[in-house]
């Protein structure tokens, strides 16, 4: 049979690095096929080519047999191909019926006939057994259900082969499970899908195929028969050193950090947060455990600073911070590691040196008397490169330019490298590949034997448990339980963010 697609030969080369490098990937009609790779192995870029994002500097594309220039993204749509993205691209403020039907509205008489496109919006819905609300803004959507709009977008334009860029990494194993489903429902019904994860235990569980990539080149393409999770791992990234956490867990001490009675109120005046309270040790990880949207965005934004709660107080130490602005509370010692980094944690504009002195750029070392000093700005950012493995390692380059995985490792390094007292991370080792998120692990585990107080928040409930001294967990924007590590596992802590009840 035809391949659906192939690409071959591609190359693409920025300055200094070779992203993709003498690449050929065929896509068999109605298979899913994963692509894995470290962070920085060239699987963004490579997809960004077959969906006209990005020109590469050689190589050629076919589609359906016949040899194709996808010079954009249009002409991408036209051939049947669609992505989801690794961070998404709807408009925030559209209803999600606007968003799918953005750019190929059916038109009488020059004006968009809504009510035809809401149908056929919803038939196709229905028929892929997707739930959606067309009138709701997008912003009010979870995440999960950004995701499928993105997907009925890219199925509305006519996809037949559609590429997903790390879907799961945002979702909660319930949402995954969930896509997943959906995956094998638009498989069965002849669809292609080509997907990449940095999750193996997904590879292997939907697969029929998989290509694994390393520093620019396909190392191997292998049949889900064959496929292991040691031999994925092996062909990803060679020898990797397995540390366990074994540094000598140190007893927490007292409580330094305090939340009392939280509660934010919308502007309609519906209830976000409800009456959270929690205190965090010195020498403790306080996991959060809870279903997306339960209010981690909110709880989040009013520890950081940005978003003013109703009524509660934040204490850090002696002092109450309720009414300090995010730059004071960074001052005064919390670190705040966002889930969102493109909009709340990084300036893709600046130079990556920049972005890794970020809030502390107003103060010695880095300025004196209004004057920058490049050269304490170099030297930090050459030490956190190297030390949290940021790559490309040039300091000078673009933000925009690093692959997801090491943006976040910009954010880590940045916040981390303060010294804080209070450590505030919400989906710490979201889109890192299995070596970062070990590290990261590691590292959390690391400041918190240094004295450190940590609120962890994750989807990951493997995460959770095998971090945190103690877990919470938020449902419906309050917290119903917090209970020891050893009195949980991932059933019984699902159960509970979930119905709220145990069993
Ligand atoms: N616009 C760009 N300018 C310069 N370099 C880039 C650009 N886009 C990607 N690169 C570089 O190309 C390489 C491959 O990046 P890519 O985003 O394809 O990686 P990835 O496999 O998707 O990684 P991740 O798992 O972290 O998302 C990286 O070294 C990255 O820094
Ligand atoms: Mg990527």
């Amino acid at each position: 049979m035809v391949p659906a697609a192939e690409m071959r030969g591609i190359t693409k080369s920025y300055p200094g690095v070779l992203a993709n490098d003498d690449v050929s990937l065929e896509i068999r009609k109605g298979e899913i096929h994963s692509i894995i790779g470290e962070n920085g192995a060239g699987k963004t870029t490579l997809m960004n080519i077959l969906f006209g994002l990005v020109k590469p500097d050689r190589g050629s594309i076919l589609v359906r047999g016949s040899k194709v220039d996808i010079k954009n993204p249009h002409i991408a749509i036209s051939l049947g191909i669609g992505m989801v993205h690794q961070h998404f691209m709807l408009i925030p403020n559209f209803t999600v019926l606007e968003n799918i039907i953005l750019g190929q509205e059916p038109a009488r008489r020059g004006w968009l006939n809504r009510k035809e496109a809401q149908k056929a919006v919803m038939r196709l819905a229905d028929s892929f057994d997707i739930a959606i609300d067309p009138q709701k803004r997008t912003e009010e959507l979870s995440v999960s259900q950004q995701q499928e709009t993105e997907i009925l977008k890219a199925l509305y334009q006519g996809g037949e082969i559609i590429i997903l860029d790390e879907p799961t990494s945002v979702l909660t194993p319930q949402q995954t499970t969930a896509l997943f489903r959906l995956l094998r429902g638009l498989k069965s019904q002849g669809k292609t899908i080509i997907l990449i994860t940095h999750r193996l235990s997904e590879v292997l569980q939907i697969s029929d195929r998989i290509t694994v990539m390393r520093g620019g080149r396909v190392v191997d393409v292998l049949d889900i028969a064959q496929a292991t999770e040691e031999k994925l791992a092996h062909l990803m990234m060679g020898d990797l050193e397995w540390k366990p956490l074994t540094d000598e867990k140190t007893a927490p001490e007292k409580v330094i950090f305090r939340v009392e009675n939280i509660c934010l109120f919308t502007l309609e005046g519906l209830p976000r947060l409800k009456n959270i309270s929690f205190s965090i040790r010195k020498r403790e990880i306080l996991g959060l455990a809870g279903v997306a949207g339960s209010g981690q965005k909110e709880l989040l934004e009013v520890l950081s600073g940005l978003r003013p709660c109703t009524s509660g107080k934040v204490w850090y130490r002696n002092r109450e911070l309720t009414h300090l602005s995010p730059k004071e509370r960074r001052e005064q010692g919390i670190a705040i590691i966002p889930d969102e980094r493109q909009i709340l944690g990084l300036i893709l504009d600046f130079k990556l040196k920049e972005n890794l002195i970020l809030g502390q750029h107003h103060r010695p070392p880095y300025c004196r008397r209004f004057s920058l000093n490049y050269h304490r700005i170099g030297a930090n950012a050459r030490r956190l490169i190297e030390e949290f493995n940021i790559q490309p390692s040039n300091p000078e380059l673009g933000t925009a330019a690093l692959s997801g995985g090491n943006q976040q490792r910009v954010i880590l390094a940045r916040e981390l490298s303060q010294n804080p007292g209070v450590i505030v991370a919400s989906e710490p080792t979201r889109g890192l590949d299995l070596a970062g998120r070990i590290f990261v692990h590691h590292l959390l585990y690391h400041q918190r034997n240094n004295g450190k107080a940590i609120l962890l928040m994750s989807s990951q409930l493997e995460e959770v448990l095998e971090l945190s001294d103690r877990i919470a967990v938020l449902r419906g924007g309050e917290i119903i339980s917090i209970l020891s590590p050893q009195d949980a596992d991932i059933d019984r802590l699902g159960k509970l963010m979930t119905t709220g009840r145990y069993l």
